[in-house]
């Protein structure tokens, strides 16, 4: 719905400066769920001064019909699809269909977009060629951001953003080729031959497949791995105005090609900050250790003094459970059980983390609970992949959300290049000082 032909409230919101007496008005939008905004569009333009919103903690950067959450209540809809719904019921497939489409698929238009991904996973062979220049200890998420952007070197077919044919071609190759593309950073880590992908396999199952099959002998994918892949798919598709998916809209304002953005979009993802931090809560278990050294480290988080804080927790909206991770949870147990893992200690730690934390007067006040990467690295861990490709994981799916974006920016009527203003506090004019005048 444009913004303008939004419900319009009255009465505006009244702005006035108490160093001149001046006020001006500025429209109240309402959208269909969440907050109201205030319109500033006219702000600079009428009063001469900017908003000053640092990480944009009070911000709406656009108007989005895609995701919607609700962080007091831990709501999560995608299209108006609850994720526990979701994520129970659909597939990634389904879910790439609804993020681009508005709707979950028909049995045509699934079947449709199905051909449409699937036989795009394979790799250019020249680009295959990229992984030989790569060092075997590259991080994974290195290769992602490396091989993502030169697709734009490949594809000129699909790099015209104003032909809807050239943007769905874009589309279904980002979301098809990054399996195969993450699945080769995987190989080339373990020095071991590239596996091409299946038609004949489900979307997990064949990067499953890619992952873990060698040209040796025959590779199957356990149904309830691939299952358990699906959903954690699903639960990272997409998650509204995130660090990521706005890196990728405001690459996208400047109309540069879709491959671009989305490597820009993969760069942002993998800061600890974000999506990087399902890493890093691998790597601070394996730290903690054991249950009797929790406290020290609750005690570590809560030190202003002290910058380490405990990953995979907090969320800049979730103040409560974030409904993802209450899945992955879930899903911790039915995956170690499908393999047999038995006591998985890190679990056992991570648990009592989560349950002393959760008591913390801290942590209460704050409104800190586990985000969606506290327990997703048990589960990959489980799978037998390595710390280093949790973040893949992520970009895997994340490109659903990314794409979907990108997707409905572009055909925004009133498109603008993100360009944001600051608040200058640093030198005032001054003339140029000779060096031999330099004290
Ligand atoms: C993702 O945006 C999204 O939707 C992201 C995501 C998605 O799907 O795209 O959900 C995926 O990125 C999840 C978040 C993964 N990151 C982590 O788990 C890293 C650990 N968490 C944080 O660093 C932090 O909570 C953020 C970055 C997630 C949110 O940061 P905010 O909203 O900017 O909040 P903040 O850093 O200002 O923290 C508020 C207060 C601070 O204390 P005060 O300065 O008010 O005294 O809470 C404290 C922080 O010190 N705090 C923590 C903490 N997180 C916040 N203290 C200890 N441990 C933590 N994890």
């Amino acid at each position: 719905m444009p913004l303008d032909k939004a419900a319009t409230k009255e009465p505006t919101f009244t702005l006035i400066d108490n160093r001149t007496g001046q006020n001006w008005n500025f429209p109240i939008l309402s959208g269909s769920l969440g907050p109201d905004v205030i319109d500033v569009r006219r702000l600079y333009a009428e009063t001469g001064m900017f908003t000053f919103d640092p990480g944009y903690t009070s911000t709406a950067s656009c108007e989005s019909t895609i995701t919607f959450i609700d962080g007091d209540e831990g709501v999560l809809l995608h299209r108006g699809y609850p994720i526990e719904q979701l994520a129970a019921k659909s597939d990634f497939l389904e879910i790439c269909y609804l993020l681009l489409n508005g709707e979950l698929p028909t049995k045509v238009q699934k079947k449709e977009f199905w051909k449409g991904i699937t036989y795009h996973t394979m790799l250019d062979e020249k680009l295959k060629s990229f992984y030989q220049g790569f060092r075997r200890d590259s991080h994974p998420m290195a290769i992602m951001c490396g091989v993502v952007g030169a697709l734009s070197a490949f594809y000129h077919d699909s790099l015209d953003i104003h032909d809807p044919e050239h943007r769905q071609l874009a589309i279904y190759r980002l979301i098809a080729k990054m399996p195969t593309i993450a699945a080769y950073a995987y190989k080339t880590a373990v020095g071991q031959p590239f596996i091409s992908p299946r038609n004949e396999l489900g979307f997990a199952e064949n990067f499953l497949h890619m992952m873990f099959a060698t040209p040796c002998e025959e590779y199957k994918v356990r149904p309830k791995v691939a299952r358990a892949m699906e959903r954690i798919l699903v639960l990272h598709a997409d998650h509204e105005q995130n660090a990521s998916t706005s890196t990728v809209r405001l690459a996208g304002s400047s109309h540069a090609n879709p491959f671009a953005c989305v490597a820009a979009g993969i760069a942002s993802l993998w800061g600890p900050a974000h999506g990087g931090a399902n890493e890093a809560v691998l790597k601070m278990l394996n730290e903690i250790g054991s249950k009797n050294r929790v406290p020290e480290y609750v005690k570590r988080a809560k030190d202003k003094d002290d910058p380490f804080r405990l990953m995979g927790f907090g969320h800049r909206v979730y103040k409560n459970f974030d409904p993802r991770a209450t899945i992955l949870r879930e899903s911790c147990h039915e995956v170690l059980d499908e393999l047999d893992v038995g006591e998985e200690p890190l679990l056992e730690l991570a648990m009592e983390l989560e349950r002393i934390a959760l008591q913390d007067d801290y942590f209460i006040k704050k409104k800190l609970y586990p985000n969606v990467d506290f327990y997703s690295g048990i589960i990959y861990r489980a799978m037998g992949i390595p710390v280093s490709m949790f973040t893949v994981i992520f970009a895997i799916a994340r490109v659903a959300g990314w794409i979907s974006h990108w997707n409905e920016w572009i055909q925004e009527p009133e498109q603008k290049i993100g360009r944001p203003r600051q608040l200058f506090t640093g030198a005032t004019k001054r003339n140029f000082v000779p060096i031999s005048q330099r004290r």
